[in-house]
């Protein structure tokens, strides 16, 4: 049986909220903050390897959009902020694990309409340890995904801490036998995953991941792996694929900053590339850990 600290109790052991450090357990915010009433803030989740952010630039550069949309400031300088991370690695002490960042527009009286004279925004960071074991072998032995009607809104490029479309469907998939979502929208075109972008591989070898636009999040994983495999001369073509198309791939694989091209075995239960991880997924992790600076292993 699951400990209650297992579900319950907030992970990791130091966290950062507004300028202090504290025991996670103790760390909380106001509870008129606009994130925990309205839903009114965004989030970064990057991953830390050997002590090391991943990508990090990209993720701050994203959440520096993120903000702009949303017309948040942003808590602090980005030299301050990555010092903050540095710290925040070192206090909890774990060299291979996630680190969470939270922007919220701050606590202000209830209404809906931003106030015009814009509270302090909240900053909170949290860090906790990956299972890496657990990372192994999906990586070795693939993941299956099952399909979810997209529901969400028409903003899914900004990172939001509203998931509740994406909850939703990961609780469907699970409840399913997938690890994952793969999310469908009107038109029986695969957007992403609930937390994951989504990619196929087509008979020809062809790469394919759905293009950037409101329907999905830029995510950072899928720009490297991108970058590395233009640099690897492979082939790729970001467009929208179908569910159909999907079920008749090659490989199919998911990718996020907690894994790249995790390899994808079955989709609602139809094996994928014989039921086996494909070439092509193993590759390109291999691209994206080598121009990540990921240590190789
Ligand atoms: N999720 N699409 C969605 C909807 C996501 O939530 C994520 C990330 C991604 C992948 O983005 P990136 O490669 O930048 O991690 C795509 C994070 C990991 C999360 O919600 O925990």
């Amino acid at each position: 049986m699951k400990k209650w600290s297992d579900t319950r109790a907030p992970s990791g052991r130091i966290a950062y909220v507004n300028g202090r450090y504290l025991p996670h357990g103790a760390a909380g915010v106001h509870i008129e903050d606009r994130a925990l009433q309205l839903g009114d803030g965004i989030y970064e989740v990057t991953n830390v390897i050997d002590g090391k952010s991943i990508d990090e630039e990209a993720h701050l550069d994203r959440m520096e959009r993120s903000l702009r949309e949303l017309g948040i400031a942003m808590p602090m300088g980005r030299a301050a902020l990555k010092l903050v991370m540095r710290e925040m690695i070192t206090r909890n002490r774990i060299a291979d694990g996630l680190l969470y960042l939270q922007v919220t527009r701050g606590a202000a009286k209830r209404d809906h309409v931003p106030p015009k004279d814009p509270p302090r925004p909240t900053l909170i960071l949290t860090m906790r340890a990956q299972d890496m074991a657990a990372l192994a072998a999906r990586m070795e032995r693939g993941i299956a995904v099952s399909t979810q009607p997209d529901i969400r809104w028409g903003r899914c490029d900004i990172k939001t801490v509203q998931l509740l479309p994406n909850l939703l469907a990961k609780q469907a998939a699970k409840a399913a036998g997938g690890f994952e979502a793969w999310l469908v929208d009107e038109d029986g075109f695969v957007t992403e995953g609930a937390s994951t972008n989504a990619w196929i591989v087509d008979a020809d070898g062809t790469v394919i991941t759905r293009d950037l636009s409101n329907a999905i999040l830029p995510g950072v994983t899928r720009r490297i792996m991108l970058e590395a495999m233009a640099e690897a001369q492979m082939k790729f073509v970001e467009r929208k694929f179908t569910l159909a198309e999907a079920k008749a791939a090659r490989e199919a694989f998911i990718s996020s900053a907690t894994g790249a091209a995790v390899p994808v075995v079955a989709i609602d239960g139809q094996g994928i590339g014989g039921g086996v991880p494909g070439p092509l997924a193993k590759r390109i992790h291999q691209l994206y850990a080598a121009k990540a600076g990921m240590p190789q292993g």
